[in-house]
């Protein structure tokens, strides 16, 4: 399924997302604008949770922040009692305006300053998960002097090759994350925390990529880390108390590109873990999953207003809409393939093939290279899905964009959480200066 769990077309061909008439959104807040629906959000939160709890004795669920963030998520993933990872002191410091308990926050990232660590320690937050031999000596210097030791995970390289774009591989040995394994890093990163008198490792962590859609990836990696931390056992006596395979869960973009069932990844890494604990002779530790996307991506849609058209006979025609790289880069970035449709559907008209262009100055500034629509022309409203993660998170004001208002919709209700930005805010940072003279 490509559209939130609340959308429906009227009589009419209407497109309506948590009882909200998607038309009337657009006029209201106009466009670009970013939808996302609530119920589908509480629902994926719910799914993990549910299907963790029955895979795993001791289960629990955190939403990778990198996907997308806001203060009114956060509310929603807090109170659905997710966890959260961070990797940035931006992302921390949202989390905390957002009054997200600190001590179930994770600080992930491959090359922490100094400043960010200091502001995790100083905030409590719930741990620190290592990636590398620099942090290590950053940690060891800012916590010598604490009497209560600070819980740290080591990110471990497990060397597992996925299939998803080569920019979302994170667990090869040709990754700038975590340590590797194979190479015998992760095995000294284990000796360098155990001898920090300020920090206590509590466990093991690994992520393999994103957007995954296989199983055996996650059975691997699981398999990679317990049995890592078996040989830590027997070398330093280090009992994990939590262990992680990460995040990536794949998700649907496209109708005709079905994602897994989550469930059928969960039962299988929970039953990895179980039998990995009783394999390397250990106590279940807690086990740890992090979905970013699947937690949003389907619950976010962006609709955009059509403006130029150009056909080029015999080559391609080109839609342009008021949005594009500027509030979703994952076209031009990687390739990300996406679906549109009208949102006041014209079921009986004819349909044409068209690319949908963003309005950017770059060629690579293309939405969806082919779909099929009926004849669009400028003032058209078209619903794109599946934006709900890294879209917003990677938004940038190039051509100086506005970056786009957001609005969250639920049982009829609408909330706006993030306006859209305004021409001040574009010159805000900047420090004036004077002409002439
Ligand atoms: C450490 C870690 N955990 C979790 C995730 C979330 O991945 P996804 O959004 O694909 O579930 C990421 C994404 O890059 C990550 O780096």
């Amino acid at each position: 399924m490509v559209w939130p769990i609340t959308a429906q077309r009227d009589a009419r061909e209407a497109l309506s997302i948590g009882g909200v008439s998607v038309a009337e959104l657009a006029s209201r807040y106009g466009t670009p604008l970013y939808i996302y629906d609530e119920a589908t959000i509480r629902s994926q939160c719910r799914l993990y949770t549910q299907s963790l709890t029955q895979a795993h004795p001791r289960p629990r669920v955190v939403y990778a922040g990198k996907a997308w963030l806001s203060l009114a998520l956060l509310k929603i993933i807090a109170d659905e009692g997710l966890s959260l990872d961070v990797v940035s002191a931006g992302e921390l410091y949202v989390a905390l305006e957002a009054g997200f308990p600190a001590e179930r926050i994770s600080f992930h990232g491959n090359n922490k300053a100094p400043d960010e660590l200091k502001m995790a320690l100083d905030s409590n937050i719930g741990q620190i998960v290592v990636d590398n031999f620099y942090e290590i000596d950053c940690l060891e210097e800012l916590t010598a002097n604490r009497t209560e030791p600070f819980p740290v995970l080591l990110r471990l390289n497990p060397g597992i090759d996925v299939h998803t774009h080569d920019y979302r591989k994170t667990g090869i040995v040709d990754s700038k994350f975590g340590l590797g394994i194979q190479t015998g890093d992760a095995a000294c990163a284990v000796e360098r925390l155990v001898n920090a008198p300020g920090l206590v490792l509590r466990g093991y962590h690994a992520h393999v990529g994103s957007q995954i859609f296989e199983v055996e990836p996650f059975v691997d990696t699981v398999n990679a880390i317990f049995d890592f931390a078996g040989e830590m056992k027997e070398r330093h006596g280090v009992i994990p108390d939590e262990m992680s395979p990460g995040g990536g869960f794949g998700i649907q973009y496209e109708e005709s590109d079905p994602a897994a069932p989550v469930e059928e990844y969960i039962q299988a890494i929970g039953a990895a873990a179980q039998m990995a604990a009783r394999r390397i002779g250990i106590p279940d530790p807690e086990f740890t999953i992090e979905p970013g996307r699947s937690i949003v991506g389907t619950a976010g849609i962006a609709v955009y207003t059509v403006g130029a058209t150009k056909v080029i006979p015999g080559v391609r025609t080109y839609v342009s809409v008021d949005g594009g790289m500027a509030d979703n880069i994952r076209p031009a970035l990687y390739g990300a393939v996406y679906s549109a449709e009208l949102v006041t559907g014209r079921k009986d008209e004819p349909v044409e093939l068209v690319t949908i262009a963003g309005k950017f100055c770059e060629s690579g500034d293309v939405l969806i290279d082919k779909t099929t629509l009926p004849q669009l022309t400028a003032g058209d409203l078209v619903a794109v899905p599946v934006v709900g993660a890294y879209s917003l998170a990677m938004a940038s004001n190039y051509n100086m964009a506005l970056r786009p208002a957001v609005v969250f919709v639920s049982e009829g209700e609408t909330r706006l959480v993030q306006r859209r930005e305004t021409f001040q805010d574009l010159v805000q940072r900047d420090v004036a200066q004077m002409t002439g003279g």
